[in-house]
């Protein structure tokens, strides 16, 4: 059959992997910000910043591309100066020189680095365990391998409906983890801090997840993009021992260090073994990455901790975390206060959505978060993200008392979503 695409036909069938007509998150939360008569609408959903990197950045970058080695390909496994200074700026962590040649690899950001730690590893049929909520984007990387998730949902703190708890407090089944694991079973996807939830995994909950992936030789790969914004102690899991750091692969993202979330810059740091297979299939998918960029992040690690940017990167999130968050106390509210990163989900469940709202079908099909977070866009203007988005079907219920809202945004961009949340009050039971 001939495919369709806003009523023109094509003779060239799409591949199933990419055919679904389900619409993902951001195009039904971004087409509904644009069509609303609010406007401008005050966006918390998306994790963009709302400013600029570092003027030191922007100034590395400029030079950059004035240079002729810097506008042409990267070698695949990314700059040597860029790998230099990942490696300075990671092994006080490690405790250890990391090796710039062998335990590192340079990606076009952490996406890509995760697209190719299951292109290296993965095959048909094997499985994935994931912890929910996960960042959506790990499926469909995970799918294009062949392989399949296999999800444990974390679980909400026992009072969260009613209580401001820590973010620390969303709990992993460890028995349901380890019931989960099959012959099949080839990696675990860790993310710390976490997105949406703001959880770190403490040092327990660590030893815990990887006594049972080192029991089963499954690779654990550590989606640490957040990992210069943490409020309480934060461990690499790579870290916990030798044991571990075998079978695990880092990621991270420059983009997210440097708030330059379009500059598709990140990487993948572990052993040598494993990161020799990243290598080969980043070069696979995009050869390199966008090399006076890479130039420019080396430059950027290279003056962040004189500069005093990774203290100041936590101290301004964190203002900004606790100035939006006031607003929850305001309304009483329950929510998770973060322990980490940029994002905050609130409790929504005191939210009385008015009876026979006029939901569209794609919305009233979904979950009750999608809802609110039409609601809050049609009759606040503040668009937010839905976090069963981040659920299997079988657990979306967890998830759909909850809103997840970004933080990285200017003060009056905050302040402007407080005066406009205090609309809810005439909603709340
Ligand atoms: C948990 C998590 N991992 C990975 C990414 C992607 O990072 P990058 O922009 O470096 O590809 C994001 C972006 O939102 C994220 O939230």
């Amino acid at each position: 059959m001939a495919s369709m695409k806003n009523g023109i036909k094509s003779p060239i069938k799409p591949a199933p992997r990419v055919a679904g007509t389900t619409q993902d998150v951001w195009s039904i939360i971004n087409a509904a910000a644009a069509a609303t008569e609010k406007q401008p609408v005050v966006n918390m959903g998306q994790g963009f910043f709302g400013y600029n990197p570092p003027q030191f950045l922007i100034d590395a970058a400029k030079s950059a591309v004035e240079r002729v080695d810097c506008n042409q390909y990267a070698p695949p496994k990314g700059r040597l100066r860029l790998r230099q200074a990942v490696s300075n700026a990671y092994s006080p962590f490690w405790g250890r020189k990391l090796d710039p040649e062998t335990e590192i690899a340079i990606t076009t950001g952490a996406n890509e680095g995760f697209l190719s730690c299951c292109m290296s590893f993965l095959q048909q049929d094997d499985e994935v365990l994931l912890l929910e909520p996960f960042f959506d984007q790990y499926i469909s990387n995970i799918e294009m391998a062949g392989a399949k998730v296999v999800s444990v949902a974390l679980q909400p703190p026992k009072s969260g409906m009613t209580k401001t708890h820590s973010a620390g407090e969303w709990s992993l089944d460890i028995e349901a983890l380890k019931r989960a694991v099959t012959p099949r079973t080839r990696m675990l996807v860790l993310n710390t801090p976490h997105n949406p939830l703001g959880k770190i995994f403490n040092v327990e909950e660590l030893k815990q997840i990887s006594d049972v992936c080192v029991q089963n030789n499954i690779l654990i790969i550590s989606d640490e993009v957040y990992d210069r914004l943490f409020y309480v102690p934060f461990t690499r899991i790579a870290t916990m021992s030798p044991e571990v750091e075998r079978i695990t692969l880092t990621l991270s993202s420059a983009g997210k260090n440097f708030y330059a979330t379009g500059w598709r810059v990140g990487w993948v740091m572990g052993p040598p073994e494993l990161i020799t297979y990243i290598v080969k299939a980043h070069a696979r998918i995009c050869y390199c990455s966008p090399s006076p960029l890479q130039e420019a992040f080396a430059i950027g690690f290279e003056q962040a901790e004189d500069n005093g940017f990774w203290d100041e990167c936590i101290r301004d999130m964190k203002f900004k975390m606790d100035f939006f968050n006031e607003i929850w106390h305001e309304l009483d509210m329950p929510y998770s206060e973060p322990e980490g990163g940029y994002f905050v989900v609130a409790n929504m469940s005191k939210v009385k959505l008015p009876e026979n709202y006029p939901f569209p079908p794609h919305v009233l099909e979904r979950p009750r978060d999608f809802k609110l977070a039409w609601f809050l866009i049609q009759e606040l203007g503040v668009a937010a993200i839905p976090p069963s988005e981040f659920y299997s079907p079988q657990n979306q219920h967890i998830g759909e008392q909850w809103m997840r809202f970004a933080v990285c945004k200017p003060d009056s961009v905050l302040e402007a979503a407080k005066e406009r949340l205090r609309g809810l009050k005439e909603y709340m039971k």
